[in-house]
């Protein structure tokens, strides 16, 4: 895929504040619906530097956890492996927005992913929104990470969703014209992201090297990822 089209890569990380608020059994999986339900007894999934960030963003981001199962993980697998497998990772770009990766993008799925796409897309997207065609699938190298960076908002429209692949990891959010503001998530094998709006917008978003993938001060051990990844186009 063409990194101009991806990627708009044009914040330098800023000063991580360590003293952030704890937001205790906050599950946004929980609030995606009714948006009132503030505590539930999920896992810890989103913290922030204040309460009232993680309040005011609300469902413009979220995490559910165990969004596809064992089977499903599976079958995007072998999907995705052979094409994935003839490719090598790239690490000599150290001006890239990703370092220690190899990518692809697919149209057509067969039926046990087109499953799982179509789910994907109906918890993330307006119902009659344009989605960008292809899906984009990036494979990141155990040593691999994503630096901070917008998407592009030329070429992609108010809403990224991920799932994650074979490893939990860490995403940062960090405010552009604010950066002491800002929101770890933990993103759990198997899990689906969700970011909207504001949070696509005004925040950078970034996936955390091994080395520094900690939530909420535990560490998060990184191992190869591989994450689907669907947008929609600009309206
Ligand atoms: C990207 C990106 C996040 C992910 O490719 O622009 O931010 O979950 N990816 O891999
Ligand atoms: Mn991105």
């Amino acid at each position: 895929m063409d990194k101009n089209m991806k990627l708009l890569l044009n914040v330098a990380k800023s000063v991580h504040n360590p003293s952030f608020y704890k937001c205790p059994g906050r599950d946004l999986s929980s609030l995606a619906d009714s948006g009132l339900k503030a505590e539930g007894d999920g896992p810890l999934v989103i913290v922030g530097s204040r309460r009232a960030l993680v309040r005011r963003l609300g469902t413009q981001v979220e995490v559910r956890t165990a969004f596809i199962t064992e089977e499903e993980e599976g079958a995007l697998l072998r999907e995705l492996e052979p094409g994935l497998k003839k490719k090598r990772y790239e690490f000599d770009h150290w001006d890239d927005a990703i370092h220690g990766y190899r990518e692809t993008e697919r149209v057509t799925w067969g039926a046990a992913c087109q499953t799982i796409l179509a789910r994907v897309r109906s918890v993330a997207f307006a119902s009659g929104s344009s989605l960008l065609g292809p899906v984009h699938v990036l494979d990141l190298d155990k040593t691999g990470y994503i630096k901070p960076h917008i998407d592009s908002v030329k070429f992609c429209g108010s809403t990224i969703t991920g799932l994650s692949l074979l490893s939990d990891s860490v995403m940062r959010l960090v405010k552009v014209d604010a950066p002491s503001e800002w929101l770890d998530l933990l993103l759990p094998r198997r899990s689906l992201y969700i970011l909207r709006e504001q949070a696509r917008y005004n925040f950078t978003h970034e996936i955390l090297k091994d080395k520094e993938s900690l939530f909420n001060g535990q560490k998060v051990p990184r191992q190869r990822r591989i994450s689907v990844i669907c947008r929609n186009l600009p309206a």
